[in-house]
């Protein structure tokens, strides 16, 4: 079915100069050609975190990446302040690191992580667990931040069930607080648009558990008074 109107193309049609193709100019003089083929319809990607229409009316396009400089489409360079979204510390387009990414895709791309293993990720919680204080000797991979603090909730809400203190339930965020896509990291996240839609999501895991995500001013641990939810009910 076509889609009746579809605005964010029409935006775009309206300036011929954003669909030729663009060549970016590459930092290291490496052979691989660096043609950017910039696509003329930008409506079928949903962009997270992104005001859509505004985003795709004047878009910012990357093209590449080299040491601390991103590469527009149309060839600017653009330092980037943040490392990604502070994830590429060590600087873009470090050999060493595509090396070792492309060694390990050619000798095994993929392995089921559920009943089997690879001994890299052994070893790479061995090393972990080395480095972190001591007493956190144990290492649980996730694929993104999301993942993690999703992760990191449901650790916590199954430990106290385990500890036979099941009431536990109650999670507690900062105002303001960013934790990821998931459910749970929306949920204790204090970014209130993120939550309108879903409200804080983890509701009523036991019987006794009114509502159990809270959020705290996020410089006064202590205000219980500006939380989002009523303190835990007395056991
Ligand atoms: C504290 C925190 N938690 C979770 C996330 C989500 O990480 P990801 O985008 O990898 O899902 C972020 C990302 O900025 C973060 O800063």
């Amino acid at each position: 079915m076509a889609f009746p109107y579809r605005n964010e193309a029409d935006s775009l049609r309206a300036k011929p100069s954003l669909l030729k193709l663009e060549e970016a100019p590459r930092l290291d003089k490496s052979s691989r050609p660096a043609a950017v083929n910039v696509p003329n319809d930008l409506a079928a990607h949903w962009m997270p975190f992104t005001a859509n229409r505004a985003f795709k009316k004047a878009p910012r396009l990357l093209a590449g990446a080299k040491d601390m400089h991103y590469i527009t489409v149309d060839g600017r360079k653009i330092i980037d302040a943040a490392a990604g979204m502070w994830c590429c510390n060590a600087g873009h387009g470090r050999t060493q690191i595509s090396a070792a990414i492309a060694k390990q895709a050619e000798a095994l791309d993929y392995a089921p992580p559920f009943q089997f293993g690879i001994p890299q990720a052994f070893e790479l919680a061995s090393r972990i667990a080395e480095l972190a204080p001591a007493g956190l000797d144990h290492v649980f991979f996730c694929n993104s931040g999301s993942e993690a603090a999703d992760t990191a909730l449901k650790i916590a809400l199954a430990y106290h069930q385990l500890q036979g203190q099941g009431t536990r339930s109650r999670l507690i965020g900062r105002e303001r607080g960013y934790h990821g896509v998931g459910f749970g990291g929306t949920a204790v996240g204090g970014i209130v648009n993120n939550r309108k839609m879903f409200g804080t999501l983890q509701n009523r895991p036991s019987p006794r558990a009114s509502r159990n995500t809270a959020h705290i001013s996020p410089t006064n641990w202590s205000a219980w008074s500006t939380c989002t939810a009523p303190p835990p009910s007395p056991r």
